[in-house]
């Protein structure tokens, strides 16, 4: 099967890759669902809703800071860096979207990528006063999340309940319509919109590949699924490209 995709890879002009928390597992940061998944351990609802956050804003930026220091010891793996150099690849256009927020991409060497769900290192005002404040990895504001204008500080992330930006997701929306081949990578395919992003890739005919270790609601149908750990299977398809 990979041989095949590799061909379909090959063959292509436009290909879009989605990626989700299984990507960055290999670097050690926990993902979300499944047995040793962050909503067994924690609720969504008291952590990651705008109403979690007007209730107990502290608590909410403890585990955002948590996470922070997990997510800065990782270290991105070679599946990560097989994107990287999947997109400097001189043969096909690569648009790279992800739900993650970790920021792994990028320190893999990703020239851009779509973020779905906003991004960790970067934080904004809670009251919309304008104010955003991009790569605090070097100097996350632990002693002061309130904004100059007063307000709280929050993660610029998107929360359950909140719409992603429309103009990301835009963006993203677009580059599935026009893509060749899609390979979702390490999601669940669960979160809605990004898990629109495959059926309306399919439905315009793109071929659509899954990169998991396991079955997930897409799998019936994409064109092929290859099962593994994201950081095997992607380097192992670069081999045959
Ligand atoms: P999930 O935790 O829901 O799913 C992770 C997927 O990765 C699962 O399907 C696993 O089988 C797979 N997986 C785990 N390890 C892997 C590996 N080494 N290689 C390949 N696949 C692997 O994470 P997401 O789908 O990214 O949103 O979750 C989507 C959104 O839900 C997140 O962006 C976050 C979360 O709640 C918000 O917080 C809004």
């Amino acid at each position: 099967m990979i041989t095949e995709v590799s061909e379909w890879l090959r063959g292509a002009s436009q290909i879009a890759v989605l990626t989700g928390a299984g990507i960055s597992a290999e670097s050690g940061v926990p993902v979300f669902r499944g047995h040793s998944g962050l909503w067994r351990q924690f609720r969504a609802e008291d952590l990651a809703t705008p109403d979690a956050f007007a209730r107990q804003p502290a608590l909410v930026w403890e585990w955002y800071l948590w996470r922070r220091a997990l997510i800065a010891r990782a270290t991105p793996n070679e599946g990560h860096r097989v994107l990287a150099r999947l997109q400097q690849h001189k043969g096909a256009t690569v648009t790279l979207l992800s739900q993650n927020v970790d920021g792994l991409h990028r320190r893999a060497g990703s020239p851009s990528v779509i973020e779905l769900h906003g991004n960790l290192w970067r934080v904004r005002c809670a009251d919309d006063c304008g104010l955003v404040v991009h790569d605090v990895e070097s100097d996350p504001p632990r002693t002061n999340l309130r904004c100059r204008c007063g307000a709280w500080l929050r993660p610029d992330v998107v929360w359950f309940g909140e719409p992603l930006d429309a103009g990301t997701l835009q963006r993203a929306t677009t580059a599935v319509e026009q893509a060749d081949v899609v390979l979702v990578v390490g999601t669940s395919a669960v979160v809605y919109p990004v898990a629109a992003l495959p059926e309306i890739a399919r439905r315009r005919r793109a071929r659509i590949v899954e990169v998991n270790i396991d079955e997930t609601p897409l799998t019936p149908r994409v064109d092929a699924h290859l099962r593994g750990p994201a950081a095997s299977i992607l380097p192992q398809l670069e081999e045959q490209l």
